[in-house]
């Protein structure tokens, strides 16, 4: 039985792991709209039904007995940064922490779903958790979201129940969570009982009524949240770093993008009034951050770094943050203030 907690809980990842291509265990951010639902491994059944000819009931030991399947993923929640959304937009404020790097195992979810045999008409996937609770005054929900069938198909899509070659910690969805890399940490769904295909959209709060582009220009409104914005986050230095003059450092980070492959990450130690490219390091494992660094021979004064990253589609990320009225999305440059005296 896993850990029991009376409240959920919200956390950060310190951004100096974003000078790691894995974030260190028990760092990893955690997002959690309800408590922690209290499942035991050795009872733990995931159903498949709904809209499928073969019906399943799965208990992990079936799961286990299938071909493994794992991955390095980068996870990443659509709010992190909406603290800096200006004007203000509601919801849990967070700073940038809210990210975080893992080898995921598990098994592969499509041939899964395959053996269900989806009827035909089929057209979404809804993902439910075991926890629940209040979404608005009287309405009780359980966790859920939906993903098309051909994303719910994707060959990387996983069934996972391990972390770092470790069962999945409580806060991460113990003791079995779907990982859905590229697109925001939603639809990564922690303690995952239910997977239902259905023909019909699926309607539940946190569907329709959360996760959506609202009032951002050049989105169509009600756009949902799906694939993660390009990305680059500074782990070194890190602000209000002692730093001394004359000094050479390394200036060091990841980046990542739910669109394509990091294609360059440019860094500015001036505000970003002047730009040079970074090197990349390392391409990216997987579905994992792909680490960067820029040499940068430290001056007296006040120095602000900051890291853009661009994906081989094109994007690039906005030097001021792009609001909408939940705070999703916002990937503006991340900038670390430094003095040295
Ligand atoms: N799954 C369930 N069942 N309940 C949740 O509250 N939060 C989602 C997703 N899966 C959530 C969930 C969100 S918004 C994010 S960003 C990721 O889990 C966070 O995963 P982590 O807590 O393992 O970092």
């Amino acid at each position: 039985m896993n850990d029991l907690r009376v409240d959920e809980l919200n956390c950060e990842t310190p951004l100096s792991a974003a000078a790691e291509s894995v974030t260190p265990p028990g760092s990893f951010f955690v997002r959690n709209h309800f408590p922690v639902p209290p499942l035991r491994a050795e009872d733990h059944v995931l159903e498949i039904g709904g809209d499928v000819r073969a019906p399943l009931r799965l208990t992990l030991d079936d799961l286990q007995a299938r071909s493994p399947a794992g991955a390095v993923v980068t996870l990443e929640c659509a709010g992190n940064g909406r603290a800096s959304m200006d004007p203000r937009a509601p919801g849990t404020q967070w700073r940038l922490g809210a990210f975080g790097t893992a080898r995921f195992s598990g098994t592969a979810l499509a041939p899964l779903l395959r053996s269900a045999e989806p009827l035909p008409g089929a057209e979404v996937v809804v993902f439910t958790g075991a926890d629940r609770g209040e979404v608005e005054p009287d309405r009780t929900e359980a966790f859920a979201r939906s993903l098309p069938l051909a994303d719910a198909l994707s060959p990387a899509a996983l069934l996972a129940w391990e972390m770092n070659g470790e069962p999945l910690p409580a806060d991460h969805g113990f003791p079995l969570r779907s990982v859905m890399p590229d697109r925001y940490g939603v639809d990564s769904v922690k303690w995952l009982v239910r997977i239902e295909v259905r023909a019909e959209p699926f309607r539940g709060f946190y569907q329709a009524e959360r996760y959506r582009y609202l009032g951002e220009a050049g989105v169509a409104d009600g756009t949902t949240v799906a694939l993660m914005r390009p990305r680059s986050l500074i782990g070194y230095p890190t602000a209000g770093e002692t730093l001394g003059e004359g000094e050479r450092i390394t200036i060091r980070g990841s980046a990542w993008s739910g669109y394509g492959a990091i294609a360059s990450v440019e860094v500015s130690t001036d505000g970003g009034a002047s730009w040079r490219q970074a090197g990349l390091v390392e391409d990216a494992p997987d579905h994992g951050p792909t680490l960067w660094e820029s040499d940068w021979v430290v001056e007296r004064g006040a120095h602000q770094v900051v890291a853009r990253a661009t994906d081989e589609e094109g994007n690039t990320q906005p030097l001021t943050g792009v609001w909408n009225a939940h705070g999703y999305g916002n990937n503006e440059v991340h900038r670390v203030d430094l003095e040295v005296s």
